[in-house]
């Protein structure tokens, strides 16, 4: 079937991002790409003109019509003007060092919680940071306040839905449009709504597999062809996936069975996607925090869960919200909840290990312990 114009732009981008970064890549193998910036416009002068003819309509094909229309410029052309989509304008990446220096990384459920600071931390290790959540506002705040910080096109706020494939199409679309692909998917975005099987909705479960679960392997549909172009277009190019899981992806939950039973799911879809998107170029793990007592799902001063649990009697003789938290800090082998810090040395690890794939890391304090 042919490919749309829009299917084109997200084939052509990503392989400018390879190609023109030549066979000398600075950093490690996958390290910093170009960025590719599409507009559709007619290309300046100078630029490399390109026709895709009518049939070809295969990555690879448009792949190899690309590799031959860039061999004379190379690594120098500065902008690739397609007929009848538009123009690509090649850039380097962003003169950053750091753990994550050069890479693109979309980051969902970024407006707050775990997603804000992993999206700050990356940014911080030299990335070009995508903060995509439902909370549109809060993350293109949150972009904002990065870019002030850090430098103009260091972030990009988006909206999107995890739950609707056609928000996570569009917002890989405006990656794409921006950078011209991505080198990291966080899959971070998740809800919890506790419960026991005996009295749960059917709603409030559905609601959280749809978040936690489906969400998931929308956000890996959408994205992982991109970074499948890359690797078509230079086979030492790997791209990651690393999906925010949590403790309860590995051990039962108590009255919480729709959060850890799409958790558990994620596992699955972890390990099958690994094996698919291996020939992709694409490493695909979980990580499993223990709970973040920090952050606004337990320490909200209204809906946290430290405040719910003290409402409602959870902690047997507690009386204030520090006794609640004590309580759970107590569980925990290492007399502490989990923080991001803890969350970005697996992310960092994954990142950096180019020989494992499919894994599901725990960084739990010892709370809950691989079989
Ligand atoms: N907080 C913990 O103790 C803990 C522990 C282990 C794992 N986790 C996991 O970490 C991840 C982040 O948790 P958190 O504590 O930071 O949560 P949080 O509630 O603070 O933040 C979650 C973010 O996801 C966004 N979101 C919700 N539904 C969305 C949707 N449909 N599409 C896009 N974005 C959506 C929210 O707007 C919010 O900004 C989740 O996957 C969670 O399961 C959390």
């Amino acid at each position: 079937m042919a490919l749309t114009d829009r299917e084109k732009i997200n084939i052509v981008a990503p392989a400018l991002r390879a190609i023109a970064a030549g066979g000398k890549p600075h950093g490690p193998p996958g390290g910093a790409l170009k960025l590719v910036r599409f507009e559709k416009c007619e290309p300046p002068a100078e630029a490399v003109t390109v026709e895709l003819p009518a049939g070809a309509e295969t990555p690879g094909e448009i792949v190899d019509l690309l590799k031959q229309a860039l061999a004379p410029a190379g690594c120098e052309a500065g902008a690739v003007g397609v007929k009848g989509l538009g123009t690509f304008s090649i850039t380097e990446p962003p003169a950053t060092a750091g753990r994550a220096a050069g890479k693109v990384a979309v980051i969902t459920g970024a407006a707050q919680g775990f997603g804000l600071e992993i999206a700050r931390d990356l940014a911080a290790e030299g990335a070009c940071v995508v903060l995509s959540d439902i909370d549109d506002e809060g993350a293109i705040a949150a972009a904002g306040e990065i870019s002030e910080k850090l430098g103009p096109g260091r972030a990009l706020g988006l909206s999107m839905d995890v739950t609707c494939g056609g928000s996570v199409a569009e917002a890989v679309e405006v990656v794409v449009d921006t950078y011209g692909g991505l080198d990291l998917l966080v899959s971070n975005a998740g809800v919890l709504k506790a419960g026991s099987v005996k009295s749960q909705p059917a709603g409030d479960f559905e609601f959280v597999t749809s978040v936690n679960y489906k969400g998931y392997f929308l956000c890996v549909q959408k994205a992982s062809p991109v970074m499948a172009v890359q690797h078509l277009a230079r086979a030492d190019c790997w791209s990651d996936i690393i999906q925010i899981n949590s403790k309860s992806g590995l051990a039962g939950s108590n009255r919480n069975a729709a959060y850890a039973g799409s958790k558990f799911g994620g596992i699955g879809l972890t390990q099958s996607f690994a094996l698919e998107l291996m020939a992709d170029g694409v490493k695909v793990n979980s990580i499993c925090p223990g709970n973040f007592f920090d952050g606004p799902l337990w320490s909200d001063g209204e809906t946290g869960l430290f405040v719910q649990y003290l409402r409602t009697g959870k902690v047997p003789g507690a009386k204030t919200i520090a006794d609640v938290r004590k309580a759970y800090e107590a569980k925990v082998p290492m007399g502490r909840g989990c923080t991001t810090a803890d969350v970005m040395k697996a992310v960092y690890y994954l990142m950096e290990q180019q020989y494992e794939t499919g894994q599901a890391v725990p960084v739990t304090g010892g709370q809950v312990m691989l079989k």
